[in-house]
């Protein structure tokens, strides 16, 4: 039997040999609580404390500006909820776009009486443009935009966003979840004042994160009860997870620009894998400016659901969305947002690999997707 083709790193990737060993060293070699003065303590403690120093390395921040928490949702709800809390007059934009940690954050808020708006997209999943000055003319608090969309890919430009909303003085928080290990993140060249990050896209633990934050700028609990990170994520630090995320960061800070060439050259040879073995076929999002791993493409006449089953039956994993939201019938609410139908929003389909992926399973893989397509259009519409 051939090995499984694992075609969902936007949803999680698979964890580094580096993470993996870090992780076992530290789930077998430190047991203390990070906060306890004595030396089991102590050997906990220096492990948060490099893993925060080694994320501040890889974005280009200072280590104090590293709040550790438990992964991107976490630090998003924190960073949009304090803004909330704190200003009486706060006017939150957020994307169409955004992951539901964002986006349901903010709909939460609104329903709570907080002025929100909401930036629409174009077909191709582009910011619609001069909009975002409008909604700085009116007095916008918060302008939350994602580095890279994690069903499209698009890449979006947060620097030249960062410059307009810094220049209003309103806060630019940008969720750099997606981007990390795929395109080259900055965060001094950014004009972001708050970053939220999750590592396990690109093969660091799952369950840890951080929120990054501009020097001068406050980062307030959303929980209560511990001193942990300075008073601003209380509960004992998850330790191990913590020496996995100091591996990531490491990897990341080592191998990121070979991880974009290795990149380069699967999304080029997938493509043509493609276009060799499948007919008829609609890439979506901005070609031009997308994530090199992520390939959303919607097969005609081929409902995105049926596919995924049938590719799955034949070894391949992918998925349709956001993994927050699969297994809900409701088609992706990015591709709507887009402007395509309900029924041509279910044909979207998406295929994220990582640089480690064997670039003969790509091949493979292209000629499995050519053979159901095939099939499922020739099967009689239910
Ligand atoms: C863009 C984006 N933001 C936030 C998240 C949530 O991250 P986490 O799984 O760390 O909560 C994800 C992934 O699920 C994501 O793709």
């Amino acid at each position: 039997m051939s090995q499984r083709i694992y075609l969902d790193w936007n949803a999680t990737a698979p964890v580094l040999p580096e993470v993996r060993q870090a992780m076992v060293d530290a789930l077998s070699g430190v047991h203390g609580n990070a906060s306890s003065i004595h030396r089991e303590g102590q050997a906990a403690r220096a492990v948060v404390e490099r893993a925060r120093r080694a994320v501040a390395g890889a974005v280009g921040a200072p280590a104090q500006a590293v709040v550790l928490t438990a992964g991107a949702t976490e630090s998003n709800n924190q960073v949009l909820r304090q803004h909330a809390r704190e200003r009486a007059d706060a006017y939150i934009v957020c994307t169409v776009v955004e992951h539901p940690s964002v986006l349901e954050t903010v709909r939460a808020l609104e329903k709570e009486g907080v002025r929100v708006a909401y930036w629409p997209v174009d077909r191709q999943g582009r910011l619609v443009e001069g909009w975002l000055d409008e909604r700085l003319a009116e007095g916008a608090t918060l302008v939350s935009v994602m580095w890279a969309n994690n069903e499209i890919g698009n890449i979006y430009d947060v620097a030249a966003i960062g410059e307009k909303v810094r220049a209003t003085g309103a806060i630019f928080h940008v969720d750099g979840t997606q981007a990390l290990g795929r395109i080259p993140v900055d965060f001094g060249e950014s004009h972001i004042d708050y970053m939220t990050l999750s590592f396990h896209k690109m093969g660091g633990p799952k369950g840890i994160g951080a929120i990054v934050t501009r020097e001068g700028l406050k980062v307030a609990a959303l929980l209560s009860g511990g001193h942990q990170e300075r008073g601003r994520r209380p509960g004992t630090e998850n330790v191990p997870a913590a020496a996995g995320l100091e591996a990531a960061a490491r990897q990341l800070a080592a191998d990121g620009e070979s991880w974009q060439q290795a990149l380069r050259q699967r999304r080029e040879a997938f493509l043509a894998a493609l276009n060799a073995e499948v007919q008829g076929f609609e890439l979506r999002g901005d070609t031009e400016h997308q994530l090199l791993n992520t390939l959303n493409v919607a097969f005609d006449e081929v409902d995105g659901e049926d596919l995924l089953l049938a590719v799955d039956l034949e070894g391949i994993s992918a998925s349709s969305g956001s993994a927050c939201t699969a297994g809900s019938l409701e088609p992706s609410h990015v591709i709507l947002a887009m402007g395509f139908e309900a029924k041509a929003a279910r044909r979207s389909v998406r295929l994220s690999f990582g640089p480690a992926t064997p670039q003969e399973e790509l091949a493979r893989a292209a000629r499995i997707l050519g053979a159901v397509v095939k099939r499922l259009r020739t099967m009689p519409a239910l």
